[in-house]
């Protein structure tokens, strides 16, 4: 095979029909996105699925979402916590978080999902610590200021997950003018300098084209 986007999205699909598979909850957040012309900017299944296995590996019980879209990903974590477990998720747009909210209720997880409407910079102060793990996935020009939070409202073993990290190879540009660029590199580094994270990251091809994850452990 030819290593192009074409091929790594064939892949990809291969991969979440295998491992995913028909998901009615979940396409219907996708429907309930596009029916409100949101940007198909979720991620994808197989990363959805990731999530949910770190949480459930790592034992987490509080979880923090930073970008809620339309509730694709706070759904996989909300089930991964259990009926016992709590998912604050953090959204600027009010409207997107009343798609989410509708969704996640119909996904049957609604009472294990706090939406906060706001900022993140501005609801993050608001929250109370002992967090288990922080998904990162809102406007990367703010990268640092989550990340800061993220060991302030955790605790040594909390996972960090810090999503969109490869930006189609951007990230290695020491020349961009790319905010989102700019953003991404500054959370790296942060994630590679600040002693309170020890961190990896991994670069992913597919339906989302070349992109990737880091994650860290607060230690
Ligand atoms: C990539 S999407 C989140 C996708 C979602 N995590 C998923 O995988 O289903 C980013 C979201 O962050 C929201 N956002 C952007 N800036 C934000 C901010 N400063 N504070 C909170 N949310 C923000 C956007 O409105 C958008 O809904």
């Amino acid at each position: 095979m030819e290593p192009t986007p074409a091929a790594w999205a064939d892949a990809d699909t291969y991969l979440a029909d295998l491992l995913v598979g028909h998901d009615p909850d979940l396409e219907k957040v996708l429907e309930a996105q596009r029916a409100a012309d949101m940007p198909e900017i979720e991620v994808a299944p197989l990363a959805g699925k990731l999530l949910g296995l770190v949480a459930r590996i790592s034992g987490a019980r509080r979880v923090l979402e930073i970008g809620t879209l339309g509730g694709y990903s706070t759904i996989w974590l909300a089930r991964a916590v259990g009926p016992e477990g709590r998912v604050v998720t953090i959204e600027a747009e009010a409207d997107n978080a009343a798609v989410a909210r509708t969704s996640i209720d119909a996904a049957g997880v609604g009472d294990r999902v706090d939406i906060r409407v706001g900022r993140g910079a501005d609801v993050l102060p608001t929250l109370v610590g002992g967090f288990d793990l922080v998904f990162i996935d809102a406007d990367k020009e703010s990268n640092t200021i989550y990340l800061d939070w993220a060991a302030k409202l955790g605790h040594p073993g909390t996972v960090v997950v810090l999503d969109n990290i490869g930006r189609d190879g951007e990230i290695v540009r020491d020349d961009s003018t790319d905010p989102k660029v700019i953003g991404t590199q500054e959370g790296l580094r942060m994630l590679a300098e600040d002693p309170r994270f020890d961190a990896t990251a991994l670069q992913t091809v597919g339906i989302k084209g070349w992109d990737g994850i880091a994650l860290a452990l607060v230690v």
